[in-house]
Order: structure tokens, then C-alpha cells, then sequence
């Protein structure tokens, strides 16, 4: 089977957050399981200088205000996978953040950045850019890539199958509706029915109206979605697609992700011989100039600063967190508020709290290795992957339970202790109470470590595969491509 996934991130040459890694291990995981996988990524500079060109495709435009478009074929690093990049530097080719300029904002020419997106992996599906090669399956990720189910929606005749994944509804994508005809798509796709979203044009909407097939990234996040409370005015389109809605749970790449094999870790570690998961938590107190303590237990971060990350919870909460004994470490970036208010805490607090504002791929490895705690307090999250991670990493994440954590963290209370079958501490509501009396019961479970440690081995024994997650997404393909053959005999 041949399958475009088309998506604007892709570790390691760009991440804001969890997408780049999906993106980055899901097609691997599907090529090992026999598909012919590639990937369509919008040309950014750190893109283009982290991949092998192997040839131009085709060169077209005028297209969404670039003059000229070249898409090139080439290689990605690591997996030597074939990916196509769209090569246009009049929208792509500025420094930083994909999404959003230097003050914040959305790029302003983001509708046409990201339209054409979806409409290149929309062509190169129809079989139009590239002679030599058209997926059977077209799946986009996220708002960037949704309009790409929308344009091939709008040819006549028959097309490729169409799968949208939704990472997180809260970011949609939407624009003034009155920039509509930029986008060349049939006038009547400006409707409720359609893309248009209370007067604007949402390529969120685009998606979930259009894909054949709509994926999001855990099985309770998918519940979740179809209700008012995580559907960001949605969620009426999510329960009208509810039949072609799945739940698919994210893995991890353990490729990257495996204390055994980590170079970035000062001692390997795995389950077996879990040893060097001290010299860890020692390198780490070192480095982050926390009293080196070994049997204080060291709750951490690595996180977008975000309103969904509930990290203002862990904010108000850290004074008695940091009076009851504990050490706290954070590695994150995002809102500015949230980088200040932690910031001054660290400065209020030395050697027992350390922040580090900014993203660092090889310290977010070095935190998840050497912390005892995992803290993930989200008040909604589609999937989570830091939570898997620590899992692996023997790290016992502290979750509320909601979306992709709900279905990854089983808490240890006493029965589940008793069974074997905790991984970690979850809470119910987004409160400081709430968390803080889980932060409690995972100090208290520290203190014995016979019971700690039974807990870890627990954790660790984790297996959240890719390869599980590629089965599923091929046997989704199958299943909906053979009732399409059937709807068409
Ligand atoms: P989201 O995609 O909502 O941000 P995920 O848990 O799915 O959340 O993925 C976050 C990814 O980004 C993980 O790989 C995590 O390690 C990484 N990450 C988040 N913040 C940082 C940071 N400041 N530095 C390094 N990596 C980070
Ligand atoms: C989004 C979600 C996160 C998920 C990631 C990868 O960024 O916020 O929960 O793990 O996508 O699917």
C-alpha cells in the first residue's frame, strides 16, 4: 500500500512538539510493516538543510502568491525514507517558530503557507506532480495539512482515501472568511457544511468534513472531542463524523527514547540492571545546581508552557510541594507569563528548584532519566508522549486523568499496587489540590522503597509500540478502502 503522510513537522528537522515525533516514527513503523511510505513537508529552512535532495519533481506557480514552486524528492535523515519538500522560499523560507512570527502572531501569510500544503499533497495524490509515484492513501496531520482531503473532496471522478489525524483540536487553523477564494476550492465549500466556521474559513473543519477517515491520537481523547468540553465549538462536526472516528494511541520511538541505548544519558539503564538510573538522577542534580540528594525525591517537567499544559497549577502549588522535602525541575518554553513565574521561583528557591526556559532536545532525555517524577498535570491532552517516555525511562509520571494519560498511567492506588499493575499517579480535577494530594501519595509511596521500586519495574515494562499503532492505522486503511471498493462494485 502507498501512503503520503503530509504534515508540517518532522524530528529531528523541526519540533515544536509531539507531531515532529509521530511524524518522524509513524511511517518507519509502517514501512517495517510492509507499506510504501512517504512524506510531504512544507520546505523550512531547517528542513531543507537537514535533507539529502535526490532530484526536482516538477517546478509549477504562480501558486498561493509564490511565484515559482519546486517540489524536490529527497531523504531523511536517519530512516533514509523518501520525503518530497515543497521548495517555495517566497513562503517558506524564514527562520524560526513554522507557525508563528517572532512577536507571537501567526505568520500573516500562514492561509497560504499552509494551503499550499494541502494542495501539493492533494496533486501529488491525484497523480498530477510526480510521474513515477501517487499515494493510495493521502494522511494529513493536523489543521496545517487538513485542506488536502478538501481538494481532492473537490476533483471529480475517483481519488485516493483520505485520513485526517487530529492532534489537538485546540489549535484550528482558522482565517477571515472573506480570504476564501485564496484558497480555490469550489464556492460551495464555504458552507456550514463545509469549511466555514462562524463566518470564518477553519481548515480544522476542512478535515473533519472532508477526510474519508478521521483519526485522533488516543481512544479517550476521541470521546472526549465528540463533547462541548474539549471540542472548541467542534464538536457537533466530531459527533456527525462519529462513525469514521477512531482512537489510535501514539508510541514511542525507542530508537530514541530507550535508557539502555541513550547517549545522552551518563550511565545506561534498563529494567534488568536499573542502576544507573542514580548516576542519572546525580548528573542531573549536578547539572541543574539542585543539592545532590539522593533520596530526596525530584519531581520534573519538560513541557510546552501552555493554558492546556495545567502548568499554573503546578505554579501555585510548588511551595508546599518544595516544603514537604521535594526538589522540582523544569525544562519548558512558551507562554511568557508562565516561563516568568517559574523563573522567579527558581531564583526564590536555590538548590532545591531549577527551570530551564527554552528547548533542548538532549536535556529533555537527561530530566527524563534522572527525576523520580514525571509530572503532567494537562487539562486536556490528546496523547502525551512525555508520559510515555517516562514510563520507559522508570520515571513515574503524576497525570490527571484526561486524553491519551487517562489510557497510559494506571495510578497506584492499593489495589493496583497490589495487583502489580501501577504505573504511576493519577488525579481527577484540574485543581492544586488535586495534584498536590497526588504529589503526596507518590512521596509517600518514595519513602518505601521495596514498593517504589515494584512500581518502576511496573512503568517499565510499558510497551507502547509503533508498531502496534502502525498495524492499526494500516488495518484502518484497509477497512475503509475496501468498503469504498464496495460502495463502488
Ligand atoms: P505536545 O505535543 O502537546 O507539546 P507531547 O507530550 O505529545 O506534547 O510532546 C511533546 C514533545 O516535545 C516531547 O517529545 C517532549 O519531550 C518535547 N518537549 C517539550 N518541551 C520541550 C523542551 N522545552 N525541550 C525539549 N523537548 C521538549
Ligand atoms: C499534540 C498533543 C499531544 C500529542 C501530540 C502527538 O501536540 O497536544 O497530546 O501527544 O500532538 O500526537
Amino acid at each position: 500500500m502507498r501512503i503520503l503522510h503530509v504534515a508540517a513537522e518532522l524530528f529531528p528537522l523541526i519540533k515544536t512538539g509531539g507531531l515532529a515525533d509521530v511524524v518522524a516514527a509513524l511511517p518507519p513503523a509502517q514501512v517495517a510493516a510492509g507499506a510504501d511510505v512517504r512524506v510531504l513537508l512544507p520546505g523550512l529552512p531547517a528542513v531543507l538543510a537537514g535533507v539529502t535532495i535526490q532530484h526536482t519533481v516538477c517546478t509549477f506557480g504562480p501558486a498561493f502568491g509564490a511565484a515559482q514552486v519546486h517540489l524536490r524528492l529527497v531523504r531523511l535523515p536517519d530512516t533514509g525514507l523518501h520525503a518530497y519538500v515543497i521548495d517555495a522560499p517566497f513562503l517558506y523560507r524564514r527562520a524560526g517558530n513554522p507557525y508563528q512570527a517572532p512577536d507571537g502572531s501567526g505568520w500573516a501569510d500562514n492561509l497560504q503557507r499552509f494551503a499550499l500544503l494541502g494542495w501539493v499533497g492533494a496533486q501529488l495524490a491525484a497523480g498530477g506532480l510526480d510521474p513515477a509515484w501517487a499515494p493510495e492513501v493521502v494522511h494529513a496531520h493536523d489543521w496545517h495539512a487538513a485542506l488536502a482531503p478538501a481538494y481532492l473532496a473537490a476533483r471529480p471522478g475517483p481519488r485516493p482515501l483520505t485520513v485526517f489525524t487530529v492532534h489537538n483540536l485546540a489549535y484550528q487553523g482558522t482565517f477571515d472568511g472573506a480570504l476564501f477564494a485564496q484558497l480555490g476550492l469550489p464556492p460551495g465549500f464555504f458552507q456550514i457544511d463545509g469549511l466555514e466556521f462562524h463566518g470564518l474559513l477553519s481548515f480544522m473543519k476542512a478535515g473533519l468534513r472532508y477526510a474519508d477517515c478521521i483519526t485522533t491520537v488516543s481512544p479517550t481523547y476521541a470521546r472526549e472531542i465528540a463533547l462541548p468540553e474539549f471540542g472548541w465549538g467542534l464538536d457537533g462536526v466530531v459527533r456527525d463524523r462519529a462513525s469514521c472516528l477512531w482512537g489510535v494511541l501514539n508510541g514511542v520511538d525507542t530508537t530514541l527514547w530507550d535508557p539502555a541505548t541513550d547517549p545522552a544519558l551518563v550511565a545506561n539503564y534498563d529494567m534488568h540492571d536499573p542502576d544507573g538510573k542514580a548516576r542519572c538522577k546525580m548528573a542531573l542534580q549536578q547539572e541543574l545546581g539542585l543539592a545532590v540528594m539522593p533520596d530526596v525525591p525530584l519531581f520534573a517537567v519538560v513541557s510546552r508552557l501552555s493554558e492546556q499544559k495545567g502548568l499554573d497549577l503546578v505554579l501555585q502549588g510548588l511551595a508546599p510541594l518544595l516544603e514537604s522535602g521535594a526538589q522540582f525541575a523544569l525544562l519548558g518554553s512558551g507562554d511568557g507569563w508562565l516561563e516568568q513565574g517559574f523563573a522567579a521561583a527558581a531564583a526564590a528557591h536555590p538548590g532545591v528548584m531549577a527551570v530551564r526556559l527554552g528547548f533542548d532536545e538532549a536535556l529533555s532525555h537527561r530530566i527524563m532519566a534522572g527525576a523520580d517524577v514525571l509530572l503532567v498535570p494537562s487539562r486536556f491532552e490528546p496523547c502525551g508522549l512525555t508520559q510515555l517516555y517516562a514510563l520507559r525511562y522508570g520515571t513515574l509520571p503524576l497525570v490527571r486523568r484526561t486524553g491519551g494519560l487517562a489510557d497510559t498511567v494506571v495510578d497506584a492506588g492499593a489495589e493496583q499496587c497490589a495487583q502489580g499493575i501501577a504505573t504511576g499517579f493519577v488525579f481527577s480535577h484540574a485543581t492544586v489540590a488535586d495534584w498536590l494530594e497526588a504529589s503526596r501519595r507518590a512521596q509517600h509511596l518514595y519513602r518505601q522503597p521495596a514498593a517504589w521500586q515494584a512500581v518502576v519495574r511496573a512503568a517499565m515494562q510499558q510497551h507502547f509500540s509503533w508498531d502496534n499503532a502502525a498495524r492499526q492505522y494500516l488495518s484502518l486503511y484497509r477497512t475503509a478502502l475496501d468498503e469504498s471498493a464496495g460502495h463502488n462494485a
